[in-house]
């Protein structure tokens, strides 16, 4: 397999989007990041939001201007950075009966597209820029000036000119001082959607959970069993960034590199292995997809039966008690 393309600022042409209309549509964890970051590289960048929205004081105090969501009719480029679950209607209410060309539509998720829940008007270039991390990161990074790498995929290139106007705003959002990394629409939703539910976000609560369920239930107290837990886990996930896994390992001691290989035997089973292949083949089936779109239509009753079950976790109600507590101290 060809490895994919890296590019870096020599690659961009940080003049190309300053010609451009910009919308950012929402102004959450991502749109701040981005309308911020365009503004500060001189971009003509403009913040869509709706009549009610929490955010309207927000976007005023930061100095950007504020639009209502028809301003998406006049612009050339429109970011997408409202909640995925509510993308397609928006798209519907606000694109599927125009016959306008020539403009762009920017997805920081590939989950609309790649499964079709937004199937895009023909004439449009459609990209893929999606950073490699929470938007208060991407904001930060850029202010610091070290920048946050993304991943950047064109699905339509109608104008010729996708790829080029993509690197241009990946740039201005600051990603091509770390990376901007060439993929795909499928290979973005299939990795993002498997990494986080089995590793980053499910995989990382899950096993933290039942890692201090058994203590507790095996008589350790709950401080020690906080302190042995959620309290070391920035630091051994920091080793992995840093040495990989198993350089991580061998940065511990002995007594711990041991059992921990031991016990990652009976750990990671066939099993295992069974139930990650079951969960990447319901995502890349679709049905993980039409799950989603299901419970978001109804309001995420199932999505809220679900955390508010993990709230009730023991873990979760010690590490609000003790990681207060080292706040105040
Ligand atoms: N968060 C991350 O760490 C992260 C990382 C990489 C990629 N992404 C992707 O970035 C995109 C945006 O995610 P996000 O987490 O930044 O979203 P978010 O913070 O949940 O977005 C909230 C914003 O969306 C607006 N909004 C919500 N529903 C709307 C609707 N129906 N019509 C118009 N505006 C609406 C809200 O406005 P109101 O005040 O009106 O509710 C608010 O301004 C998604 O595609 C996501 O997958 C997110």
């Amino acid at each position: 397999m060809t490895p994919s393309r890296i590019y870096y600022s020599a690659d961009c042409d940080p003049e190309f989007i300053l010609k451009k209309q910009i919308t950012v549509v929402g102004y959450g964890s991502q749109g701040r990041a981005f309308a911020l970051n365009l503004r500060d590289s001189g971009c003509n960048v403009q913040v869509a939001l709706r009549e009610n929205s929490a955010s309207r004081q927000q976007v005023l105090s930061e100095r950007l201007p504020l639009r209502s969501m028809a301003a998406v009719d006049k612009s050339d480029v429109v970011i997408f950075a409202i909640p995925d679950h509510e993308q397609p209607d928006f798209y519907r209410c606000y694109f599927s009966n125009e016959d306008r060309s020539n403009r762009m539509l920017v997805f920081l998720h590939g989950l609309n597209i790649h499964f079709g829940n937004i199937v895009p008007n023909p004439g449009y270039d459609v990209v893929l820029l999606a950073p490699h991390g929470p938007g208060k990161e991407l904001r930060d990074k850029y202010v610091q000036g070290s920048g946050m790498s993304c991943f950047l995929a064109v699905a339509g290139d109608v104008s010729g000119r996708a790829l080029r106007t993509g690197l241009s705003l990946a740039a201005a959002i600051g990603a091509d001082k770390a990376g901007i990394y060439e993929t795909t629409f499928e290979h973005e939703t299939l990795g993002d959607l498997f990494g986080e539910q089995t590793l980053l976000v499910g995989g990382l609560a899950g096993l933290t959970m039942a890692v201090f369920q058994t203590m507790i239930e095996n008589g350790i107290p709950q401080e020690n069993a906080y302190l042995e837990t959620v309290h070391q886990l920035r630091m051994l996930a920091s080793m992995i960034e840093e040495h990989g896994p198993a350089g991580m390992i061998e940065h511990v001691s002995k007594t711990a590199a041991y059992g921990s290989l031991e016990s990652m035997q009976t750990l990671f089973d066939r099993q295992l292995e069974d139930k990650l292949q079951e969960i990447f083949g319901g995502i890349k089936s679709g049905e993980f997809n039409k799950r989603l779109l299901a419970d978001a239509a109804k309001g995420f009753p199932v999505l809220k039966q679900l955390l508010n079950a993990a709230r009730e976790d023991q873990c979760q109600q010690t590490t609000a008690k003790f990681a207060g507590r080292e706040k105040e101290s």
